[in-house]
């Protein structure tokens, strides 16, 4: 390929969340081809450390680029928490995280001045969010709280599930305490129990998915990199690229469910050797 505007966007998470990003990124920059990697052998990265993120988030770059990407999105918060500013040294390619995005948009739009944020462990431990949201806005409130069970709950499917209802009450009600306004979902696992968190929080809060924000990111970003794709609808090819590190055909059916149409390219790889 010898036109960068026409080479993918390399996007990744720790498994099948960052399905909530591609999902954003197709809806609002469909003209971009797009490889993505579930590294679906090793979620969830949420309980791992810094050090054993950071090795991974490496590996997969290194994988991404194989695939010749113009640029890499980080759909997973746990590894923009940990990983983002090493790789946005160590790389030669624009790399953004979903972070960033999320926790902007909170800012703007709380309207009592508390926010809650959640997430797995290794985002909420790394304080990231609060951080990020009180060098904007020192004036607001941040609450963050860790709910891990949501991400297995994401990937067995029960989205609407009383079971997960029942885990929801008791990781939320904090928040519910705290009477937060505004809430970012802070895994990308988590917008798939969106209807749950609603039911729970109530019509008046506001749910943040920092995937809607990371996709007008990336538009952004292409477009004063001078890298938008001017248009991969020729009904040759496929635009849409799959790779994993475990079974592909759990993935394929997954992601058939979450995505707006029928993924046909799912590969499985040896992640360890990049
Ligand atoms: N999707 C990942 C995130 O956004 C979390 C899942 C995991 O723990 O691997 O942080």
């Amino acid at each position: 390929m010898n036109d960068i505007r026409e080479a993918p966007i390399g996007v990744f998470d720790s498994g099948v969340g960052g399905l909530t990003v591609v999902r954003e990124i197709m809806r609002q920059i469909p003209q971009e081809r797009i490889v993505y990697f579930g590294d679906t052998a090793r979620v969830p990265y949420g309980t791992k450390s810094q050090d054993t993120v950071i090795r991974y988030s490496r590996q997969i770059v290194r994988f991404l680029k194989t695939r010749n990407v113009k640029a890499i999105v980080i759909a997973c918060n746990t590894a923009s928490a940990y990983a983002l500013e090493t790789l946005q040294k160590e790389l030669d390619l624009p790399i953004i995280g979903v972070v960033k995005p999320g926790a902007r948009v909170a800012a703007q739009e709380t309207t009592g001045g508390n926010i809650g944020v959640i997430g797995t462990e290794g985002t909420v431990g790394s304080h990231i969010y609060r951080d990020y949201i009180k060098s904007l806005r020192p004036e607001v409130q941040v609450f963050e709280k860790a709910c891990p069970l949501f991400v297995s709950l994401a990937e067995e499917g029960w989205w609407k599930d009383p079971i997960t209802e029942a885990v929801a009450w008791r990781y939320l009600q904090e928040m519910k305490d705290r009477r937060v306004d505004t809430l970012i979902l802070g895994c990308t696992h988590y917008p798939l129990l969106r209807s749950t968190v609603r039911k729970v929080m109530g019509e008046e809060v506001n749910l943040v998915n920092p995937a809607y924000q990371t996709a007008i990111s990336l538009r952004e970003l292409l477009r004063a990199e001078q890298m938008e794709n001017q248009g991969h609808n020729k009904k040759e090819e496929n635009p849409y690229e799959f790779f994993v590190s475990d079974s592909a055909e759990r993935f394929k059916t997954f992601a058939n469910s979450i995505l707006p149409f029928d993924i046909t390219s799912t590969r499985q790889i040896q992640i360890e050797e990049f």
